[in-house]
């Protein structure tokens, strides 16, 4: 029994894929975004709910798929991945929602990540600062490719390239409005000099599940919509109940879509 997820090889049933989202309440959401769109059965309970993991169990063209959530951050990513990893899961796609940082990403555009700046602090224990977060490239192309097909029906575009992955949601991504409204120097000026390099946005999760996963030899990407826009928001907290809906709605499905793509990919070798 996997201590953290509350979870054992019984219960998970065989299953080698797994949709991440970062908060417990998407992980149902996504459950019935599955059933709908895949027209399976709506589980009517999660396999296991302990601390900020919520695991539930779908199916996807007759092949297992869980749906965790990882909470916020890289250390509880790291154990979600790990425990995951340990029950069998070899394809790990993440679902969760990003601020962006260049002008040209919109409210509900749809982020893949190719790449992250590890500003995390878990993936270090995993390996050597120098290794790369990368997306596996069976993950992005199939990310891509359920983008192309989805986004035009969504009105919103995709994007694809680096992003900036933090452990904090304040200081690590330079947000004026923390308590102290004081940024330390190593951050102050941070966001500018990522827009300049050309990374496209901030998220909590990735940097430490893509290093996880190709440094296990397994398969990691990561998709997010956009809720918020630090370029135009003065640097403060700018999320709405619609924003926070659009973006979660287009990553769910463009991950879900994504997904399918990969297991009919398996399932063809
Ligand atoms: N998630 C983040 O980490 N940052 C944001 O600005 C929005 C969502």
């Amino acid at each position: 029994m996997m201590y953290h997820l509350d979870l054992d090889e019984k219960k998970t049933k065989g299953a080698r894929f797994a949709l991440l989202p970062g908060d417990p309440f998407r992980s149902v959401l996504i459950a019935e975004t599955i059933a709908q769109t895949c027209g399976t059965a709506k589980p009517d309970r999660p396999l296991a709910h302990k601390r900020e993991f919520c695991t539930y169990l779908t199916e996807i063209q007759g092949v297992k798929v869980l749906v965790t959530s990882t909470g916020i951050g890289g250390p509880s990513t790291s154990i979600a991945v790990d425990e995951l990893a340990q029950l069998g899961v070899h394809t790990f796609l993440r679902v969760g929602t990003t601020g962006a940082i260049q002008d040209a990403l919109s409210i509900g555009d749809v982020v893949i990540t190719s790449g992250s700046v590890r500003l995390d602090g878990a993936s270090p224990q995993y390996a050597p600062i120098e290794y790369p977060a990368v997306a596996h490239h069976e993950v992005l192309l199939a990310l891509v490719d359920a983008a192309k097909v989805l986004t035009p029906a969504l009105g919103c575009r995709y994007h694809v390239g680096i992003t900036c992955s933090t452990d904090t949601f304040y200081q690590g991504q330079e947000r004026a409005d923390s308590f102290s409204r004081y940024t330390p120097r190593k951050f102050q000026g941070m966001t500018e000099e990522w827009r300049r390099l050309h990374v496209l946005n901030y998220e909590m999760e990735s940097a430490t599940l893509l290093t996880v996963c190709h440094a296990f030899g397994l398969r990691g990407g990561c998709v997010t919509g956009v809720v918020n826009n630090r370029a135009t928001d003065a640097g403060g907290v700018r999320i709405t109940p619609e924003s926070l809906r659009v973006g979660q709605d287009h990553a769910v499905r463009v991950g879900i879509k994504a997904m399918e793509l990969l297991v009919q990919a398996d399932r063809s070798v």
